[in-house]
């Protein structure tokens, strides 16, 4: 009975797996504080996508981390850079049965562990940032990415990139703006999956939001919808519940939340240890965020959540 009048039902096809694929290993290397999460070869990333696929999800968030960094970040946009060689290759695997989205970001491809360019002062030049994410969202499409999801936050992002990608033939790529994402203390173990550290003790605050604010949250959604974004993002999810459901109310596109690594190592940690049970939170969180309001939910439980429903 309760089933049949839940007001609620999170669903495998709602889910979105975040993925990392690391140049130069020759095996997949665990992420201590993301338990089961891996960084992947190119082979068993494509593995990991075609068992995604079996048990029912339909989409992938792709990070690449590559065996070098410079300053520009240039293995983002090089074609022979990680991840559009991963690209290529899931994409000739699994063709249109996924839906492959690519992180569009340089903060895993540059020295110094920005989202941007420098400025030389220690900033990050917004518009200088601008040019080179146009080049990774083409050398991302001309991969075969079905969506790019600019993560970086600079003012203009999501504009530059639609007409960079209409111009190069690609207009059937869609974007998913990370529309208002919060400078959050929530991304530690991330930063360990894709071997980040920010210069001199650094942060984004500059660029990413204060969760302070939520006022300011709608007005950078409002911006990307303008700008051309097909589905808005809110990130992270659990501690911004207010922030989705204001997004929901308020656009009439899809609204997507991030759940993210921080958000699941919580859970991993406490269950470890036997303070909670696993399961259940993990399915509360998931549930609380589409309740919230959200369409679609990232989240690295992905393929628990998708094995969990198909037992039942
Ligand atoms: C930046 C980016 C981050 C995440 C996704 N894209 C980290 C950051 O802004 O520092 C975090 C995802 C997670 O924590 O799961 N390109």
């Amino acid at each position: 009975m309760r089933d049949l009048v839940a007001q609620t039902r999170l669903h495998t096809s709602d889910l979105v797996a975040p993925l990392f694929v690391r140049e130069g290993i020759s095996a997949p290397h665990p992420i201590m504080s993301l338990p089961g999460v891996m960084q992947h070869t190119v082979d068993s990333l494509v593995q990991e996508i075609v068992e995604l696929r079996d048990v029912g999800v339909r989409g992938v968030m792709l990070f690449g981390v590559p065996a070098s960094k410079d300053e520009v970040g240039s293995g983002a946009f090089d074609p022979r850079g990680i991840a559009q060689v991963a690209l290529a290759k899931v994409r000739a695997e699994v063709g249109d049965e996924m839906v492959i989205i690519a992180d569009l970001c340089v903060d895993e491809y540059t020295s110094h562990g920005h989202c941007g360019i420098l400025d030389g002062h220690g900033s990050v030049d917004n518009d200088k940032t601008l040019d080179v994410y146009c080049k990774i969202a083409i050398a991302q499409a001309n991969a075969g990415a079905h969506m790019v999801a600019p993560s970086g936050m600079m003012d203009g992002q999501v504009g530059a990139i639609r007409a960079a990608l209409d111009g190069a033939g690609h207009s059937g790529v869609a974007i998913m703006a990370y529309s208002a994402k919060y400078a959050s203390s929530l991304y530690g173990p991330f930063r360990e999956a894709v071997d980040v550290n920010i210069a001199d003790g650094g942060h984004r605050r500059g660029y990413q939001q204060d969760w302070h604010n939520s006022n300011e949250a709608l007005r950078e959604v409002h911006e990307d919808i303008a700008q051309g974004a097909d589905i808005v993002m809110i990130k992270p999810a659990l501690a911004y519940l207010d922030v989705i459901s204001a997004v929901r109310q308020s656009v009439d596109v899809p609204v997507a939340a991030y759940h993210v690594s921080g958000e699941y190592s919580m859970i991993k940690a406490a269950a470890q240890n036997g303070w909670i049970d696993h399961d259940a939170t993990a399915m509360e969180h998931l549930t609380a965020i589409k309740r919230a309001g959200a369409d679609i939910i990232l989240t690295y439980f992905a393929r628990w959540f998708a094995e969990s429903m198909n037992a039942r």
